[in-house]
């Protein structure tokens, strides 16, 4: 890839005067000074001579003067067959310093959501690859089909047409919205056309559109305690008064919930989260009852239905929903890989222009390449295939991780296996917080997220939560061998 260097070379001082003599003089110059504020990083390649020449609008002899000057003082090298490279800045003079930029005056300041969103941008710990194990909420990563995708998006680009790479419908492909609802009727009871589903890059995502468009400043929100962290800081974002829910044995309990007129309740029935509880018939219906007594809504977050509902099946709450008042949020990034980024929710029509028009007004449409790609992935049966064997591999690792962590940990934690999720608790018998086992096993590159953290102030919470299937059962073994190492030098 060759950059047109042009407006590099000018902001550093090239001009381009016929009249002046040695022009080369002036590029060499303007180069020298790119390369010392690094405005040309260390180790980039320069356009070959002839395109440098092309873009300045002048000779390729002028332009290799310069490249000569510039090799001479060891500001660029030559590689024979490949091209000329910047070199390290041996003078530190120019040297650009960020914190030495002048800040002068005031600036206009923060929207009170902006602060809002700032100060509530903390997560677990940082998101990023080390440590895929045993960080909860990953599928199996390692057997995606990686082939068959890979065939669908050569599909994709060899049928596409110019006019297809133009924007498209917010709301998401046709042909995805029809897979689905047939895909959301069999295994979720919903019984909804194709146009009441929108399309998002997530549920998180969907969240934050609904969240939107219903919360003004001190609204009152349900939240369970402990709850989906990103979910709390969101609606605490939105300024939110957050009101917290318990959860016991049957899921969601809202009998002692004291608030007056929430805008909505949100909630994972599927398979809450952290606590992996599916919620029961009764409490259902009694949340349901509770809504229309209330006015309000149910946000139900089915984030991980394939997984708790593949042995006892139950039905999602919008399917057992009479009335307009369940908001449904789904997501394929957690049965397929979370950097797919592709969700999916059903609201009631009276928050449907509302939700399209943030959604417009902001992010536009998920991507139409990956889109396209689910949507044959869910026709050819392929979701099918991969889903059995996620499920498969899941249980088998989850017996390989549940009987290792007892022989290696079992003196330090005590495992609770009921987690419907393809995650599991282990609450701590040490005498040390979660947060510090969290951060120590961070050190050494296993991720575990401190149970503590899920909830919503103080809590006398202390365990772990780890996701058991992201990765084979020898690393599994080993990780888990691994953690029994940095256990036993806490105990010291
Ligand atoms: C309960 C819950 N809801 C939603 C999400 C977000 O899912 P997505 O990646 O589709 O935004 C997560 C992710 O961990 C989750 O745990």
């Amino acid at each position: 890839m060759h950059f047109n260097l042009k407006g590099l070379l000018i902001r550093n001082g090239f001009f381009l005067d016929a009249n002046r003599p040695q022009i080369y003089i002036n590029l060499y110059t303007a180069f020298k000074k790119a390369i010392l504020n690094r405005s040309l990083e260390t180790g980039s390649k320069l356009p070959p001579s002839r395109v440098l020449a092309n873009d300045l609008g002048i000779s390729r002899s002028t332009v290799l003067k310069a490249i000569d000057l510039l090799l001479v003082e060891n500001y660029v090298v030559s590689k024979k067959g490949s091209g000329y490279y910047v070199c390290p800045p041996q003078d530190k003079k120019i040297k650009l310093n960020f914190s030495a930029i002048e800040k002068k005056g005031g600036y206009p300041t923060l929207s009170k959501k902006g602060r809002a969103f700032g100060n509530n941008a903390k997560w677990m710990v940082e998101d990023n690859n080390t440590g895929v194990a045993f960080r909860p909420g990953l599928p199996p990563l390692d057997i995606f089909p990686v082939q068959i995708w890979k065939k669908l998006i050569d599909e994709y680009w060899k049928h596409t047409t110019p006019s297809e790479l133009s924007y498209c419908n917010t709301i998401g492909l046709q042909c995805l919205r029809e897979n689905l609802s047939h895909y959301l009727r069999v295994y979720r009871d919903i019984h909804c056309h194709p146009d009441q589903i929108i399309i998002t890059t997530g549920s998180l995502h969907s969240l934050y559109l609904v969240a939107n468009v219903l919360l003004e400043q001190n609204d009152e929100v349900i939240v369970e305690d402990p709850t989906y962290p990103m979910a709390h800081n969101l609606f605490k974002s939105l300024g939110a008064s957050i009101c917290t829910a318990q959860v016991d044995a049957e899921g969601l309990n809202l009998s002692t919930i004291c608030c007056q007129h929430p805008k909505f309740v949100y909630t994972t029935p599927s398979c809450q989260y952290p606590l992996g509880i599916k919620m029961s018939m009764k409490r259902r219906r009694d949340v349901l009852k509770w809504a229309a007594q209330k006015e309000t809504y149910v946000i139900e977050d089915d984030y991980n239905h394939e997984f708790s509902n593949w042995e006892k099946p139950l039905g999602s709450l919008y399917g057992m929903a009479p009335q307009q008042r369940v908001i449904y949020l789904g997501t394929f990034n957690k049965l397929i890989h979370p950097s797919l980024r592709l969700g999916y929710m059903i609201v009631p029509d009276q928050l449907m222009d509302a939700v399209i028009g943030l959604y417009k007004q902001s992010s536009r449409f998920a991507s139409r390449e990956n889109q396209k790609a689910m949507s044959t992935f869910i026709e050819k049966d392929y979701l099918n295939k991969h889903l059995r064997r996620v499920i498969d591999t899941a249980t088998e690792r989850k017996e390989v991780f549940v009987h290792h962590f007892n022989t290696v940990l079992g003196d330090s934690f005590s495992l609770d296996h009921n987690s419907l999720g393809l995650h599991l608790i282990a609450h701590n018998k040490l005498n040390t917080t979660d947060t510090f086992v969290e951060q120590k096993l961070l050190q050494h590159n296993i991720r575990v997220h401190a149970l503590s953290k899920y909830h919503i102030g103080p809590n006398s919470a202390n365990g772990m939560v780890m996701g058991f299937c992201s990765v084979n059962p020898k690393q599994i073994k080993e990780t888990i061998q691994n953690m029994g190492n940095v256990i036993e030098q806490l105990k010291i």
